[in-house]
């Protein structure tokens, strides 16, 4: 499987859209290779529609929404939240085939999760947990956080995120002076969670961490932990002690990162932060935007590449710290052998 070009599984939760960017006025976005349009009904449901009228193919979200229906600007029929057209004002009797797909869409948090696999497998369960992340927990601060469209295949940044070993180089200086990537880590797997963990002894501590936990020493014990449900989900969780206190005392920032595939070679990137202490830092989120540019700017570029080149060219020689993203790529390729 080359990570450029490969396919996403359609019977998971993916994130589409944070709540807030979801209301009144009809939202399109790509989701697994599929037009969406999206929209609250007048009680406030959300609901999520194959993006095409099925009368002569205008994009529903160009129309307007009438009371709980979208209407297609072209010809004027109104198609309700199960996809069903339920006015042709040109008259003609309306047949089954006048409608268009609807997609299971579930609320959690201020994030909205769809299904755009079998509708009669989506069982929201499913929907990975996030309160044990802090998002919704007593005690914890927690917000949304920016979103980044990402011209690559999903699985770059779901892999770079998963392997903590780049960050002393794409992120030097901002996040790591370089002593991560020389680290021992242990892998875990439990179902579809994959943990990934890297202890930091007695490091400086660079800006950007320094900033978030707003600390006033200059060297900290930190433990890196990335947390990913395959194929939609990964979190970076950094705990931080001074380095002259012990690891107990540790303070905690958990960045979590949705990554819902757009098409086969682009990505939506929804993310939130939450923490053990109140926010500061008033640019916090232009300085997650700006950490993860410096990935999305290098995913794009492998990205290019492999569709100048053709995937047939772009073999992969993998290292130790690949162990993780290799067992990641596998939990997918499963998923997708298991929906064949
Ligand atoms: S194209 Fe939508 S109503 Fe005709
Ligand atoms: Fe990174």
């Amino acid at each position: 499987m080359i990570a450029g070009n490969a396919e996403a599984p359609r019977n998971q939760w993916y994130v589409a859209a944070y709540s807030s960017e979801v209301g009144r006025s009809p939202l399109q976005r790509w989701i697994l290779g599929d037009p969406v349009v999206m929209f609250r009904t007048e009680a406030g449901s959300p609901v999520a529609l194959f993006d095409r009228c099925p009368h002569r193919g205008l994009r529903l979200s160009a129309g307007s929404l009438q009371g709980d229906t979208i209407q297609c600007t072209y010809h004027g029929m109104r198609f309700a939240a199960d996809g069903k057209c339920v006015l042709i004002p040109s008259g003609s009797p309306i047949s089954e085939r006048m409608c268009v797909r609807s997609y299971p869409i579930v609320e959690q948090w201020q994030w909205l999760w769809i299904w755009p696999g079998d509708p009669a497998l989506a069982d929201p369960a499913l929907i990975p947990a996030i309160e044990p992340f802090g998002f919704g927990k007593e005690g914890w601060f927690h917000e949304t956080s920016a979103m980044l469209p990402v011209a690559s295949n999903y699985l770059l940044p779901f892999e770079n995120l998963l392997d903590a070993s780049h960050i002393s180089f794409l992120h030097h200086g901002l996040i790591d002076s370089g002593d991560v990537a020389s680290q021992p880590y242990r892998t875990e797997q439990e179902g579809n969670w994959l943990r990934v963990i890297r202890e930091v002894p007695n490091e400086p501590i660079s800006p950007l961490t320094m900033k978030t936990f707003g600390f006033e020493t200059d060297r900290a014990h930190r433990t890196i932990t990335a947390d990913a449900h395959v194929p939609n989900l990964c979190g970076i969780r950094v705990d931080l002690a001074p380095a002259d206190r012990p690891t107990e005392t540790a303070m905690t920032n958990q960045l979590l990162v949705a990554i819902t595939p757009a098409t086969r070679n682009s990505c939506h990137e929804f993310t939130g932060v939450a923490q053990t202490f109140p926010f500061t830092n008033p640019n916090r989120e232009e300085d997650v935007r700006n950490l993860l540019m410096e990935d999305v700017v290098a995913m794009e570029e492998i990205q290019r590449l492999i569709d100048q080149l053709g995937p047939e060219r772009c073999d992969e020689v993998s290292v130790g710290c690949d162990a993780s993203a290799m067992r990641m790529r596998r939990m997918v390729a499963q998923m997708l052998a298991a929906e064949r």
